[in-house]
This record gives C-alpha cells, sequence and structure tokens, in this order.
C-alpha cells in the first residue's frame, strides 16, 4: 500500500496547494491513506474547525499537529469532536484531543497514526521516547501500519527517535522546521525515515512567514509582527510504500509540487 504524508500546511498559500496537487498525487501514486500536518493551516499559526474540516473534505484522511496545535481557542472543543485531528501525543494531561488515531483504510487496511512532538530547544512536555514506547505497547498486533509524525526543531532528536522506532513502526518522518531534508531512507528494520518533510506553503519567505518582518528582527532584535507570506507555494511531502502484512516499508519517495 502507498501512503502520502504531507509537510506542515501552512496558510492560504499552503492550503491551496493542497487543494489543487492533492488528488492527482493521489491517483498517480494510488495512494490508500493521507496524512497532512496541518498545525499551521490557518494564517501560517494553529487550524480552526473549519479548516480542519476542509482539509478533511479534500481527501486527507488524518490531520497530525505539534507546537501550534492549540494556537486557536476555537480548536479546543474541536479535539474531542473530530478524532481524525491528532495533537501531539506527550502533552501534559488534561488537554483536549488525543495523539494516536487507529482506523481502517477505504480498502480494509489497519493503520494507527501517532504524533509526537520533540523536546530540544522546544517547549519541555512529557518524554517523546517514552510515549513512543507506551503507545506502540498499547496498540492493538493487528494493527501493522504504524505511521509516526515526529514534530522536533533537532536534527539529532529525530534521528534518534528514527532508531528508536526502527523495527516498530512503518514510518517516521518529521516534521515542524519546515525545510525538507534530503535523506528519505529505510532503516534495516523496515522504517521509512526522512529528518523533515518540508513545508507545504509559500517558500517566498522565511519559513512560510513574510520574510521582510523576519530580516528586519534578525538585523534589529526587536520583535515584529509575523504575516503569512504568500509567494512561492510549493507541495512538499513523501509517498510511502509499505506492506500490510508486515508493517515493514520497502520505500519512501520525496514529493514535490510548484504552482
Ligand atoms: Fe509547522
Ligand atoms: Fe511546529
Amino acid at each position: 500500500m502507498n501512503i502520502l504524508f504531507i509537510g506542515d500546511i501552512f496558510a492560504a498559500a499552503g492550503r491551496n496547494m493542497v487543494t489543487e496537487h492533492v488528488g492527482p498525487i493521489v491517483a498517480e501514486h494510488q495512494v490508500e491513506l493521507v496524512i497532512a500536518n496541518g498545525e499551521n493551516s490557518a494564517g501560517g499559526f494553529g487550524i480552526t474547525p473549519q479548516i480542519a474540516e476542509d482539509m478533511l473534505s479534500l481527501g486527507i484522511d488524518v490531520l497530525t499537529g505539534g507546537n501550534h496545535s492549540f494556537d486557536k481557542k476555537e480548536i479546543y472543543d474541536y479535539h474531542d469532536r473530530e478524532p481524525r485531528l491528532l495533537r501531539p501525543d506527550n502533552y501534559p494531561g488534561g488537554l483536549p484531543g488525543k495523539g494516536v488515531l487507529t482506523g481502517t483504510t477505504k480498502l480494509g487496511t489497519p493503520f494507527a497514526v501517532i504524533n509526537l512532538q520533540g523536546r530540544a530547544q522546544m517547549s519541555s512536555i512529557d518524554c517523546p521516547f517514552q510515549a513512543a514506547d507506551r503507545i506502540l505497547a498499547s496498540l492493538d498486533p493487528a494493527i501493522k501500519i504504524r505511521f509516526v509524525d515526529f514534530h522536533a526543531e533537532l536534527t539529532s532528536e529525530k534521528v534518534a527517535m528514527g532508531w528508536h522506532l526502527d523495527g516498530r513502526a512503518t514510518a517516521m518522518i518529521g516534521t515542524h522546521t519546515h525545510v525538507p531534508t534530503a535523506d528519505s531512507r529505510i532503516l534495516p528494520g523496515g522504517l521509512a525515515y526522512q529528518t523533515d518533510a518540508g513545508m507545504t506553503g509559500p517558500y517566498d519567505s522565511v519559513i512560510g512567514v513574510e520574510k521582510e518582518a523576519i530580516l528586519r528582527r534578525f538585523l534589529t532584535g526587536v520583535p515584529t509582527r509575523m504575516e503569512a507570506a504568500r509567494g512561492g507555494a510549493e507541495l512538499h511531502g513523501v509517498v510511502i510504500t509499505a506492506d500490510p502484512k508486515t508493517g515493514q516499508a520497502s520505500a519512501i519517495q520525496r514529493i514535490r509540487a510548484i504552482r
């Protein structure tokens, strides 16, 4: 089976790329399961119920999140109503939503999607490595297809998580840095790995934000108002080929669509 994962959808530019390209990519690669990170889909900061509905209606089966998951207050209640919207599971207890979804694809393949967040140079939430162990141990062994979106800043933490999961999950793809990495590979235990999928959004920007404001911030050290950029829209992600009987991946291919 083929799984499509789309990196952080950023603002209108990213949403438009999803609208235009998801259908053709799914058809071309005969994709059975579509997962996308939506943490920046509302103007770059968070996600709203309406945007989540729109993205789910375009053929995305599961939306993952990250440090921006709770930026919009209207999303709190929605998390408890819509299990297809995930947020990192290793946030402290008491927050709405979950970081794990189990389900069955249209073709009948059982799957699990897991969303975790790193702690290196990010807020110090619960340990993602121990959370991964706990979640994997809790899954029905019949669920072989196990996809992990690890939302983290440091390449080293992501690489370490890849080795931690190898042999126990189908894929671990990183998100959050918004820059696609060229290290896609299959680890010895059958894990499809890439440090970062890259952003789906405006690349005439500094990781999605208008470059003038960010440059002013770097040049002056003074806080500036951050607005989502519009130009240079690209879609980035990966297509993973995996065996539903074993859960092992056999191929990973980087996907890039340009307007
Ligand atoms: Fe992001
Ligand atoms: Fe992020």
